[in-house]
C-alpha cells in the first residue's frame, strides 16, 4: 500500500478507510500515542497503537526520532485538537533512533545548540515551519516575476567583475601547482587550470544582469552570493541567496514601486500558503517574547505584523530629510543622535536605520537619493553632483532589505567616476558596451532572501532561516 501525506490525511474528507503513513516519531505517551510527523505539516497525526496486541519489543522500539509505517483505519478523533487519527493495525519500525543518543528530544532546546546540530534541528517543529515558509517565498519570488513577464537569467557564480566595488570577496583559487591536472607528456595542463586568470564568487548578479535587462528588457535573478566580509552578525551570512530585478526604461520611482508591490506580493503569498507554520511561528515568538521586559516586547504579533506591510505603504524620505530627523532626535537620554551624524555625507549605521523604522515611523521605509561618496560607482548622478539615485528599503526589526538603484546611464559619467575610484575600465568593458550601444535609463534592486524570511518567520538571526549558515568558522557541512 502506498502511503500517504499527514498533511492530506488531515484533510481527507472521508473516514473509515486504510490508510499508510510514514514518518518520525515526535514523541510516544502512554505506550499508546504516537505523534507522528513526516514534514508535509507542522500538524502530526496521532497513531493509536494497540498496545496489548503489540509485542513489547517493537513498543519500546517506539521513541522519539525513529522512522516508523502505521497501517490502519482512519477515524475522527476523539482528542482535542485534531480531527483525525489513525487506530493502527500494522506498525512497522522503519529505522530506530536510540533515545538516549538521539539529540533532538521533546524539549526545548536552545538555537545555540539547534545550530550546532543544523542537520537535525529540521526535525523539529519550529524548522519544519521555518524551511517549508522559505520554500513557499521562493516559489512565490518566481511567481510573481514570471507573471510579469520577468525573465529568470542565471548570472555566474564564479566572475572576474567585483560589482560592489568593496572587495569583499571570495578569491577562487587554483589548485596547488603540483595538485594539477597533467597531460600525456607529464607537463602541467595549464587549459584544465580553468582559471589562469584571477576570479572570485560572486558578491551579486547585478552587471551581468543589466547587460541582459538592455537586450530581454525585465529580468531577474535568485542565485547564491557571496561577502568575505568577516562580520558577526544577526543580519549577515557569508553565503546568502538573493534576489535582482532589472528593468530597462524604470527609473527610481518605478523601482521603488516594483520592490513594495514585489515584497507585498511574496509576504501575501507566504501569508495565503503557509497559514499553520506561521500561526506556529507566532505563538513561538509570543513566547520568546515573554522573556523580555515588557518595554522591548513587540507591540504587534507576527501576523499582524505582516499584514501591517500589506495594508501600509512604505514610506519615502531622502536620505538628506532622514538625516535631518535624525539631528532632531534624541533616542534616549544617554544618547544623541547628532553626536553620531554630525555632517552630512555620514553612512548609517543600523541603529540609525532602526530609529527611523522603528521609533520614527513605525512602517517600512524606503530612504534614497544617498550621498554619492557611500555608494556603488554605478549609481545615476543627481543634477546636485552630490547624491545618486539609491534606494535602501529598511524594514523594522531587520534593518536593511533591499538595496538598489538607477543606473548610471551616461558613458562619459559612467567612466569618469569608475577613474576617480581607480576601477580598471579594461576589466569591465563588457559592462561599458552597455552604455556604449543603445543605453538607456534602467534600474534595479537586491532583496536578501534571508533577511526577508527572517521578516516572515519571526526570527531573530540569519543563521535560524538558511539551512546551513555559513559564517565566519562555520563550514562544517
Ligand atoms: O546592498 P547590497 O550590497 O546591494 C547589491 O548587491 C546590489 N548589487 C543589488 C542590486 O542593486 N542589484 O545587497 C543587497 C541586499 C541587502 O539589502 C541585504 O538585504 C542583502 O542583500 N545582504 C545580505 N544578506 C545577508 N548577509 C549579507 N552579508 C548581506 N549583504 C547584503
Ligand atoms: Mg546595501
Amino acid at each position: 500500500m502506498r502511503h500517504t501525506k499527514v498533511k492530506d490525511l488531515l484533510s481527507s474528507t472521508t473516514t473509515l478507510h486504510e490508510v499508510n503513513a510514514k514518518g518520525w516519531v515526535r514523541t510516544f505517551r502512554n505506550n499508546q500515542f504516537i505523534a507522528l510527523n513526516d514534514g508535509s505539516t507542522i500538524n502530526n497525526i496521532q497513531c493509536v497503537v494497540d498496545f496489548e496486541n503489540t509485542a513489547d519489543e517493537i513498543l519500546k522500539r517506539i521513541t522519539t526520532g525513529a522512522a516508523v509505517s502505521v497501517t490502519g483505519t482512519l477515524v475522527e478523533s476523539k482528542g482535542a485538537g485534531q480531527k483525525y487519527e489513525i487506530k493502527v493495525a500494522q506498525l512497522e519500525i522503519l529505522g530506530d533512533s536510540d533515545p538516549e543518543k538521539f539529540p533532538m528530544q521533546p524539549k526545548k532546546h536552545s538555537l545555540e545548540f539547534l545550530r550546532e546540530n543544523a542537520h537535525l534541528r529540521v526535525r523539529t517543529n519550529a524548522f519544519g515551519a521555518i524551511m517549508r515558509v522559505r520554500s513557499v517565498l521562493s516559489f512565490a519570488v518566481h511567481n510573481y516575476f514570471q507573471q510579469k513577464g520577468f525573465v529568470y537569467v542565471n548570472t555566474p557564480i564564479i566572475t572576474g567583475a567585483d560589482a560592489e566595488g568593496a572587495g569583499e570577496m571570495f578569491q577562487v583559487t587554483s589548485l596547488p601547482i603540483d595538485h594539477l591536472p597533467k597531460n600525456e607528456e607529464g607537463n602541467i595542463d595549464y587549459k584544465k587550470d580553468f582559471f589562469g586568470k584571477h576570479t572570485n564568487l560572486t558578491v551579486s548578479g547585478q552587471l551581468e544582469g543589466e547587460t541582459f535587462a538592455m537586450a530581454l528588457g525585465q529580468i531577474y535573478t535568485f542565485g547564491p552570493t557571496f561577502r568575505a566580509e568577516n562580520s558577526n552578525t544577526s543580519r549577515h551570512l557569508a553565503e546568502f541567496w538573493m534576489i535582482e530585478p532589472e528593468v530597462a526604461f524604470n527609473d527610481l520611482d518605478a523601482n521603488m514601486d516594483l520592490a513594495e508591490d514585489f515584497i507585498q506580493y511574496v509576504i501575501k503569498y507566504a501569508l495565503d500558503h503557509c497559514g499553520d507554520d506561521l500561526k506556529f511561528l507566532e505563538g513561538r515568538l509570543l513566547e520568546e517574547e515573554k522573556s523580555k521586559p515588557q518595554a522591548e516586547r513587540s507591540e504587534m504579533t507576527l501576523l499582524e505584523k505582516l499584514n501591517f506591510v500589506l495594508e501600509n505603504n512604505f514610506k519615502r524620505v531622502s536620505y538628506t530629510e532622514a538625516i535631518d530627523i535624525l539631528r532632531d532626535s534624541t533616542p534616549n537620554k544617554k544618547k544623541k543622535f547628532q553626536y553620531i551624524i554630525d555632517e552630512w555625507g555620514a553612512d548609517l549605521q543600523s541603529e540609525h536605520e532602526r530609529y527611523l523604522v522603528e521609533k520614527h515611523f513605525k512602517c517600512p521605509v524606503i530612504l534614497f537619493d544617498y550621498p554619492a561618496k557611500i555608494k556603488a560607482f554605478y549609481m545615476r548622478l543627481n543634477e546636485d553632483g552630490k547624491t545618486v539615485r539609491a534606494m535602501d528599503i529598511l524594514f523594522p526589526g531587520i534593518g536593511e532589505i533591499v538595496g538598489g538603484s538607477q543606473r548610471e546611464e551616461r558613458f562619459d559619467v559612467l567612466v569618469e567616476k569608475m577613474k576617480a575610484l581607480g576601477i580598471d575600465e579594461e576589466e569591465l568593458w563588457w559592462y561599458l558596451d552597455t552604455r556604449r550601444f543603445g543605453s538607456a535609463v534602467h534600474s534595479g534592486f537586491g532583496l536578501g532572501f534571508e533577511r526577508l524570511v527572517l521578516f516572515v518567520t519571526g526570527m531573530t538571526n540569519i543563521r535560524d532561516v538558511i539551512p546551513f549558515p555559513r559564517t565566519p568558522g562555520n563550514a562544517e557541512f
